[in-house]
């Protein structure tokens, strides 16, 4: 028996292994991803996409290991990437170019020629990069994007629409932006935004998108207009254990797809719609397993120390994120005294705080600890910080059994980039 497992348990998160025998095989810290809850979620947005030429377009940003990105791809979903390494890791996937879209932000001329001479359309957020991928694409196609004005979000820091924010062309910029197409005679072929990440409620989301639609048809150019993209941001349940609802994709879905089908009818447009989501597809599907080697009172506040710092999982740090944890002991007893404790990391900083105050049984040396919903923006976050390897990346396969999907980093890793030494 475990010490607080009734999550994962309801899922066979773990399928033929255990925690325990996990964290044997491929050490501690560990990511460990559930295939079967990526395919469900891929198919929750899949399947909601009534909609013709509406996709859904996966966000490498939460989670770009290719053995992910192919189940991913094989469930229908499209890519993005927003760096030469995503868009490296993408390909390698086997998305084909004309299935990955590469929206950056402040890039380089070279890094906006890599994505073009692999045959990627770019998109490209601010005039002076626009001017600049023109240069490089003469008579080519763009995609553009918008900031409409309207933002959603977990945290200031990933609120990404709105005019406090560095993102996106100003609407009011389009006639400046038309004469520089123009000049060059590039095509707009795509716009997008994206509002921001994770909210549990689409009206920002829906009523974004209106605002880009009504762009749409400002634009001269709007029958050769192939994709609007209307970026991420759906969330997910963090708080499992309090039965947090979820996103309801349901309602979503109606009205989404309410105002796509009748807009593109009454417009007759036959291009393609994009959705944008990098959380609701990985997050659930992974959590990160930890050691307790410590356990400490400081004054009155009870600490657990483990292994998993910010280097490993960086959101509770960064935004003050909150993670459910499970528990996972042999041989543990019923009905175990609670006690309210901070589980914190081995980093050489107070702000490293996995799980702040929180009433949990009472933690102990050995007890495995693990966060869940860490399969988005956790292992794509995660730094050699203090010169810690990475953790391994395991993968519980259908059938219930292990794959590694990617080692613990080595020493020789670390020190394989010094040069001339
Ligand atoms: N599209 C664009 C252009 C984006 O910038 C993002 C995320 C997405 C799509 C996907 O958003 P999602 O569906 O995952 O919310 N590190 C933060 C989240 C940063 C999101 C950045 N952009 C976190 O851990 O909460």
């Amino acid at each position: 028996m475990s010490v607080r497992s009734n999550y994962t348990d309801s899922l066979n998160f773990y399928g033929k292994e255990t925690p325990q025998g996990l964290m044997e095989k491929f050490g501690s810290p560990l990511y460990v991803y559930n295939e079967v809850v990526l395919r469900e979620r891929c198919r929750d947005l899949v399947g909601l996409c009534k909609t013709k030429g509406l996709h859904i377009n996966y966000s490498a940003k939460a989670n770009a290991n290719p053995h992910l990105l192919k189940i991913i791809r094989e469930e229908g979903c499209l890519v993005d990437a927003m760096s030469p390494g995503e868009l490296y890791l993408d390909l390698k996937a086997g998305y084909k170019p004309d299935e990955v879209l590469y929206v950056c932000n402040n890039v380089s001329p070279e890094e906006m020629k890599n994505a073009l001479e692999k045959g990627v359309l770019v998109s490209v957020d601010s005039l002076m990069q626009v001017e600049q991928l023109c240069r490089l694409n003469r008579g080519g196609k763009i995609m553009v994007r918008f900031n409409p004005g309207i933002g959603a979000g977990h945290s200031a820091k990933v609120v990404t629409g709105g005019k406090e924010t560095k993102f996106g062309v100003d609407p009011e910029k389009l006639p400046q932006l038309l004469e520089i197409l123009d000049r060059y005679g590039v095509t707009l072929a795509g716009i997008n935004h994206h509002i921001g990440s994770l909210f549990m409620e689409g009206e920002s989301y829906i009523e974004a998108a209106k605002v880009l639609l009504d762009l749409a048809l400002k634009l001269p150019c709007f029958e050769k207009l192939e994709i609007i993209d209307f970026g991420g941001g759906f969330g997910i349940p963090y708080h499992k254990y309090e039965n947090q609802a979820r996103f309801d994709l349901e309602t979503f879905s109606r009205l989404l797809n309410e105002t796509l089908s009748g807009w593109a009818k009454a417009h007759n447009y036959h291009g393609k719609f994009y959705l944008e989501p990098g959380r609701y597809i990985a997050a659930e599907c992974g959590v990160v397993l930890g050691t307790v080697y410590n356990t400490k009172t400081n004054g009155t506040k009870p600490y657990v120390g483990t292994d998993l710092g910010f280097n490993v999982l960086a959101r509770p740090m960064l935004y003050d994120s909150f993670h459910d944890v499970e528990i996972y002991r042999n041989n543990a007893q019923e009905n175990m005294e609670e006690l309210e404790q901070t589980i914190v990391g081995n980093i050489c900083e107070s702000g490293d705080i996995i799980a702040k105050n929180r009433v949990l049984p009472v933690l102990r040396e050995g007890d495995i600890v693990a966060m869940l919903d860490a399969g988005a923006y956790g292992f794509s976050m995660s730094s050699n910080y203090t010169q810690r390897l990475r953790p391994a990346e395991v993968l519980i396969q259908k059938d219930g059994t292990a794959k590694c999907i990617r080692r613990r980093d080595t020493f020789e890793d670390i020190f394989a980039t010094v040069t001339d030494f």
